[in-house]
């Protein structure tokens, strides 16, 4: 493709991306394609002879966008939202374009450099000790199992060499509530899934510290090594937030690391009012954030920090003669705190997002959403067949229909079928999940675009489908 074909395609794609946004509505929200579907609108072969960027394009649009489930979509309640927004969209174009692969400091000395300064920032606006540092990953998944490799390390610091093989067990302490990549890093760590301590939580979905300390007494009378806590800090069922100050004082008593999940909910860490939840995670030893799900910056992009840069360094630094550079000493070589060795110039877009909105601007739109979250957690307060599962602390919130005479998996299947019906109309989806032992309904905001009048469509259609489902009941 010539750069002069490249400027008429472009301008096609940009003037499409534009058009998308102002009619993202237009789309149903959630695809509706059965499984398997795209792939048999996609032509058998590979073609053998190139094709125009219009048929490309012809595709991309008659194929592959009945295809997709719109996270773009303001309506877009499920999960947490992957937000992103215009400067992530702009900066991720150029970072197509530059193409560059940060992977030691000359191999784009601005994509290190900038990483590191972007990430400073983010320490110090997330209430973080300036001696942080902070690489980005892919992914919160990502981020806990390197996090998780240093704290391995520190644990038997023999590892690197030898392996776990004849070592004595270690484990990893973590709340029920806890996400699957803690139990993810356990496996791909050498732990195992039982290397992984699930910890009881309080009524509100908190994890129990005095349960915690007996497991860990039990378990160092059994010569088993803690490798570290895992607390999280907005829990992906009901944004629950462990006593991180709590959590860093037990990890002191046992000498054992804390790593913080605050995936979601660590954007909520630039609002003072929410000081409270994040309570002692500056004295953590690692903490993931992930500008990808509420700092409307495009997926992928995951903070790590950790006060141990050196150990996490010590952790993954394998430099073949290839990537030997006379300035290693002077510089980052990003290679060093991580897995992978090729890297995109994520920084770019969290760059872009930061400055395009300001910090009091992300701040505001954090601020708004949570109060949306707040004012839809009154509605389904007031209303007496509704019950709110979870305290709001952030902008998700967790319920579920219950009429006094359905009970049991009666009212789990009836709560499908209410989000399945809501999901079915296109205007808004929404997500499940299950307290206690009960399916409930989860609407997270988390999109630059999500007002109240999408809230309040979310909420109309959910007691219409809740109506017509309870009749023949
Ligand atoms: C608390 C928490 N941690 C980790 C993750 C995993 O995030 P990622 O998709 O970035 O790996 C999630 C995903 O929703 C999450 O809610």
């Amino acid at each position: 493709m010539t750069p002069e074909e490249f400027e008429i395609w472009g301008g096609r794609v940009v003037e499409w991306i534009g058009s998308y946004f102002r009619e993202v509505e237009a789309h149903p929200v959630l695809a509706r394609v059965e499984p398997g579907e795209i792939r048999r609108r996609l032509s058998r072969d590979p073609p053998l002879r190139g094709q125009s960027p219009s048929d490309l394009l012809e595709d991309f649009t008659e194929v592959i966008l009945p295809g997709i489930t719109h996270w773009n979509h303001p309506g877009f309640l499920a999960y947490f939202a992957i937000s992103g927004s215009g400067p992530g969209v702009l900066a991720e174009m150029l970072a197509a374009a530059l193409n560059v692969n940060a992977m030691v400091w000359r191999t784009s000395p601005a994509a290190t450099e900038l990483e590191e300064h972007v990430v400073g920032w983010m320490a110090g606006l997330l209430g973080l000790s300036s001696s942080t540092f902070g690489v980005i990953q892919d992914t919160a998944s990502s981020s806990s199992l390197v996090a998780l490799a240093a704290a391995r390390h520190r644990a038997y610091p023999e590892v690197r060499e030898e392996g776990l093989f004849g070592l004595p067990r270690g484990r990893i302490y973590t709340s029920q509530e806890a996400h699957s990549s803690v139990e993810k890093a356990g496996i791909a760590l050498g732990l195992g899934r039982r290397g992984v301590q699930r910890i009881g939580t309080d009524a509100d979905f908190r994890m129990d510290t005095g349960e915690l300390e007996e497991v860990l007494d039990r378990d160092r009378r059994a010569g088993i090594r803690p490798v570290a806590i895992v607390a999280t800090v907005g829990t992906t069922s009901t944004t629950s937030c462990d006593p991180v100050a709590d959590l860093v004082a037990l990890a002191r008593s046992y000498d054992t690391w804390l790593h913080v999940d605050a995936a979601y909910a660590g954007a909520a860490a630039l609002l003072p009012e929410c000081a409270e939840h994040f309570k002692g995670w500056d004295e953590a030893d690692s903490v993931v954030v992930n500008p990808h799900k509420w700092l409307f910056t495009q997926v992928d992009c995951s903070l790590l920090f950790t006060r141990h840069r050196e150990l996490l360094r010590r952790t993954f630094s394998l430099t073949p003669e290839y990537l030997r550079t006379p300035e290693a000493e002077e510089v980052t070589q990003l290679m060093d705190y991580g897995l992978a060795l090729g890297r995109r110039f994520r920084s770019l877009k969290l760059w872009f997002v930061i400055r395009y909105f300001g910090v009091e601007g992300i701040r505001a739109r954090v601020r708004e959403h949570i109060e949306l979250a707040r004012q839809f957690a009154g509605w389904v307060d007031e209303d007496a067949r509704w019950l709110r599962v979870a305290p709001v602390p952030f902008s998700t919130v967790v319920f579920r229909f219950a009429p006094a005479d359905v009970t049991g998996k009666e009212a789990d299947e009836l709560n499908r079928s209410i989000m399945e019906d809501v999901n079915g109309r296109g205007d808004v989806f929404l997500s499940h999940t299950r307290v206690g032992d009960r399916v409930c309904l989860r609407v997270s905001v988390g999109h630059l675009r999500t007002e109240r009048v999408h809230m309040e469509r979310c909420w109309e259609q959910l007691r219409e489908a809740a109506h017509e489902r309870l009749r023949p009941l």
